[in-house]
């Protein structure tokens, strides 16, 4: 059997100071797709849950969907290096909890898993990786709790979001993202940590940008305003959908067979 080799987490820590492009993926088709377009990177995002499942929240989001969609991912893209999303409850009660988690999730193709918060996390960054799982760290805007208090609205803390990126570092990530953070506190996380930072909605100063596929590809209506489209599939798979009904109404679809010359001498 051919041997996958997918880029490692060390070639992505070698990235600081780059600029990378990181995308979300949930199925064997896009990760393909995304893969083909030279993204190396992709993340499997707890966004399943609102993006593909239909939530209104990524805290439903179990483990085992987790599990389901890196595997998906994994077979669509051999080589691009798989974060995994540790979804809500599976990685906060305890640090065996997490390393279990962490387990499953690299068991079903993920490279490295990534999970949200801050200080209070660092034990759980340490107990993952002192178990060879190569861990990203969330900060900002944390959805798997900002509906239950840490909120939705764009961090500024600066004093605190440094000393949590320090932490993280310290506990042994090797990237962490900064989802909606003051501009110029990620740039001054970016310019701190030895680790790449990772932005979504957090400026052009962060070494990678990450987006979710579906707000890229226009698939996803409640898309946040600093996502970029950059292309219309929602619009265009209505369209495609919708000549395909009109085409079996109008009786255009399928074809009718075409008569053998033998039926044509027999009934023709
Ligand atoms: O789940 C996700 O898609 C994410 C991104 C918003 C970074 O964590």
């Amino acid at each position: 059997m051919a041997v996958v080799r997918r880029l490692g987490s060390a070639a992505i820590r070698s990235r600081k100071g780059g600029r990378f492009p990181v995308v979300t993926a949930y199925d064997a088709p896009f990760a393909r797709c995304a893969e083909a377009a030279g993204i190396d990177v992709l993340l499997v995002g707890d966004s399943v849950g609102m993006v593909v499942l239909g939530y209104d929240a990524t805290v439903p989001v179990e483990l085992s969907d987790m599990c389901r969609h890196a595997s998906a991912v994994a077979r669509g893209a051999r080589h691009a290096h798989l974060i995994v999303d540790m979804p809500f409850g599976s990685y906060e009660p305890s640090d065996a909890d997490a390393v279990r988690a962490a387990v499953a999730l690299v068991k079903s193709g993920a490279g490295s898993v990534k999970l949200e918060g801050g200080a209070a996390m660092a034990p759980r960054i340490a107990a993952i990786v002192n178990a060879g799982i190569p861990v990203v760290a969330h900060l900002g805007v944390l959805p798997q709790t900002a509906a239950i208090g840490s909120g939705f609205k764009r961090k500024t803390d600066r004093a605190a979001l440094i000393a949590d990126a320090h932490a993280i570092a310290a506990a042994g990530a090797y990237a962490v993202v900064l989802e909606m953070v003051d501009e110029q506190c990620a740039a001054d996380i970016t310019e701190s940590l030895a680790i790449p930072t990772i932005g979504i909605g957090s400026g052009a100063s962060c070494d990678g940008q990450v987006l979710v596929l579906h707000d890229v590809l226009g698939l996803y209506p409640d898309a946040p305003s600093f996502a970029r489209r950059y292309a219309e599939l929602a619009t265009a798979a209505t369209e495609a959908l919708r000549a395909y009904g009109d085409d079996v109404r109008a009786g255009s679809f399928p074809p009718p067979a075409p008569r053998s010359v033998s039926a044509l001498n027999a009934h023709g």
